[in-house]
């Protein structure tokens, strides 16, 4: 772990350095590409199967640092910690995007990791992983009312198998703990997630509702 963490201040370091010369430097270097671009580029590549087979191989040894906590393949075996095995490609790219924009917050540590990522790494990490089978658990605690919540209020955008399609996210087999606490932010508007949409969603939503939506979708196999 030292060695990751020694990385990543560096890393720090040098973004902290880069956008302190920003101001006087900007005919130097080109402004950082706009998601908008990174999200139709990801697009192309998925469609192009030579480009798409170099870019998941490429994304395998960039997300090997990766491994520490999200697991082999983003099988994730941390409670908090979120698989993102085969989570949509697209989502995965725009939460990268939103941790190197501040738009989503979480520990100093992982977000320094994501920020020095270079773009077309990020591309080709979220398509790596988006290609990772998830391993599934066995469905020891399906719970019922879960299943009636997330029926009548979440299928019509993360649908009836739970995988989500491009910015919506899968949430089938999703840890337990990681899903409580991502509904908690999005309920608070605390800023550490901000999404309108899941801002409504969650705004009505008991503790006790959480507790068995996350229990109903981390046993959810589609
Ligand atoms: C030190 C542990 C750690 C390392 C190393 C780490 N992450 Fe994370 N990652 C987390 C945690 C914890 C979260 C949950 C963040 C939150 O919402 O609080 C997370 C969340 C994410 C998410 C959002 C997933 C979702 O479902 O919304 C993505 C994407 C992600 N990490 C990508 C990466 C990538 C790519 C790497 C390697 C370059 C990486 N992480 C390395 C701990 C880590
Ligand atoms: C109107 C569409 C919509 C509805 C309805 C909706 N969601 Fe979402 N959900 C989204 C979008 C879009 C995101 C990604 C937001 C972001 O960027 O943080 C998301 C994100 C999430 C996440 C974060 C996943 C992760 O990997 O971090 C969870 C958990 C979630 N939704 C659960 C739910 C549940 C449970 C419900 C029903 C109570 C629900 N959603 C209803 C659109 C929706």
């Amino acid at each position: 772990m030292s060695l990751i963490k020694f990385s990543c201040m560096t890393s720090l370091l040098f973004v902290t350095a880069f956008a302190a010369a920003a101001p006087n430097r900007n005919t130097d270097k080109p402004a950082p590409p706009a998601p908008e671009a990174l999200h139709e580029k990801l697009a192309q590549i998925s469609q192009d199967p030579a480009r798409l087979s170099a870019a998941i191989q490429r994304g395998q040894k960039d997300a090997a640092v990766c491994r520490h906590c999200h697991g082999a393949g983003g099988n994730s075996v941390l409670p908090e910690v979120p698989n993102l095995a085969s989570q949509n490609a697209a989502y995965l790219l725009e939460q990268m995007n939103k941790f190197v924009q501040g738009q989503r917050k979480s520990s100093a540590f992982m977000e320094g990791m994501i920020k020095a990522l270079t773009p077309d790494e990020r591309i080709a990490i979220a398509l790596f992983l988006s290609q990772q089978p998830l391993a599934h658990k066995p469905a020891a605690a399906h719970s019922a009312a879960g299943k009636r919540l997330y029926d009548k209020l979440c299928i019509s955008c993360h649908g009836a198998s739970g995988t989500g399609t491009h910015m919506i996210p899968r949430l089938a087999g999703q840890q337990a703990v990681y899903l409580e606490g991502s509904l908690k932010r999005y309920r608070s508007g605390n800023g550490e997630r901000i999404d309108p949409r899941m801002a409504a969603y969650t705004r009505n939503l008991k503790d006790a509702d959480i507790r068995s939506l996350a229990a109903y979708l981390t046993t959810l196999q589609p």
